[in-house]
């Protein structure tokens, strides 16, 4: 079994190759580095000790997928290439459409073509919208405020359409809940290219001395103490969520789509995960009190019940763990992978 990882070389995507590699699957790398290092490549194959076929190439070229799809005998696809930030899609939706949906029609086209009919898409919590229940299960209704958002549900629209459409794919959607954290190395993790958008890596960089205060968007939210909920994730726990969605899809030998959220099902607010990064860092950081962001929701976390029932996975690391293995990462690179 061999897997293409579009968007490979980013920080989910580098977490589950060494979670697939470790676990005795191949990969190849898919990815055009707009928002990633090959230094990032060359460390997952450091850890791992194998070798990481990597490919440059755009999502938009049906060719240079093509390509990849039958020179390395691919037999489904992870897709987690895209542009991800909230504020920047509000700017530049054009963008944001041509790379998140109409990346994805390319990809299922090359697919189509290579009769690769299996996928895994990385899609967010943020398809919830306004919760008007909590905890978030799958059935909960889904919108948008913003490109970003709507660029997920475009595409799960495009992929329950697929699905209906044919009975050769076997789809998965996992809804991300907010991933942080760092494999336990301290060799790779998150390095945003400019002013981080979320909250661990701000606080991060406040912690290796790159920025002087970290702002706390609102602290007026019904929310025990004023501030922002999530539902954190460890990014090792999700890589592994995707290991067993994988595995799940490779045994089906029917038609298939199924959404689960990726989620602990526990949320903390801001305030929480300073005194947690303070505590694994072993300094106080300073923040400020400032307005809430457009768009911004009181609380947001998971029924992880599905992703349970359907593939045997939970999250296994607590907000502690996930604060040393960021800091871990963040003090050994305060540059990223830069420096
Ligand atoms: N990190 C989060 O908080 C979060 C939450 C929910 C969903 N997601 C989704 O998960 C996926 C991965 O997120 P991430 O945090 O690893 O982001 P990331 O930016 O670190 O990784 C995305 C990778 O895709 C590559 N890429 C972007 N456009 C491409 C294109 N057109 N062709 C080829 N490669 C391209 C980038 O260079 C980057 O390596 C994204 O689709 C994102 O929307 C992320």
């Amino acid at each position: 079994m061999k897997t293409l990882l579009t968007g490979g070389a980013g920080y989910i995507g580098t977490h589950t190759a060494i979670e697939l590699l470790q676990h005795g699957h191949d990969v190849v790398i898919f990815d055009n580095f707009s928002n990633s290092h090959l230094e990032a490549v060359r460390r997952v194959e450091t850890i791992t000790g194998q070798h990481v076929p990597t490919i440059q190439g755009d999502v938009r070229d049906q060719y240079a997928l093509t390509d990849a799809l039958t020179q390395h005998g691919i037999d489904s696809v992870v897709h987690f290439a895209g542009k991800k930030a909230v504020g920047e899609s509000v700017s530049q939706p054009i963008d944001y459409f041509d790379n998140n949906v109409n990346g994805t029609l390319v990809l299922l086209r090359a697919m189509q073509a290579c009769k690769v009919f299996k996928l895994v898409f990385s899609s967010s919590a943020t398809v919830y919208g306004t919760p008007s229940y909590l905890p978030l299960d799958e059935r909960h209704p889904t919108s948008s405020t913003n490109p970003y958002g709507r660029s997920k549900l475009m595409v799960e629209e495009i992929l329950a359409d697929v699905h209906h459409s044919s009975s050769n794919w076997a789809l998965t959607v996992l809804r991300y809940f907010n991933p942080i954290g760092a494999h336990p190395s301290g060799c790779i993790g998150e390095d945003p290219a400019d002013i981080p958008n979320n909250l661990l890596p701000y606080i991060a960089q406040v912690a290796v001395g790159r920025r002087e205060h970290i702002q706390v968007l609102g602290n007026d939210y019904d929310t025990p103490d004023g501030t922002g909920v999530r539902d954190y994730l460890h990014v090792v726990d999700l890589a592994r969520g995707h290991v067993k969605a994988l595995e799940r899809l490779q045994h089906l030998t029917g038609p298939e789509l199924q959404t689960i959220n990726l989620g602990t099902g526990q949320g903390h607010s801001v305030l929480e995960v300073i005194r947690a990064f303070e505590q694994a860092c072993g300094k106080s950081l300073p923040y400020i009190m400032a307005p809430r962001r457009p768009g911004d929701i009181a609380s947001c976390y998971a029924n992880p019940a599905r992703a349970q029932e359907l593939l045997g996975w939970t999250a296994e690391y607590d907000l502690a763990t996930m604060c040393a293995d960021a800091w871990r990462w963040q003090s050994a690179n305060p540059k990223g992978y830069r420096g």
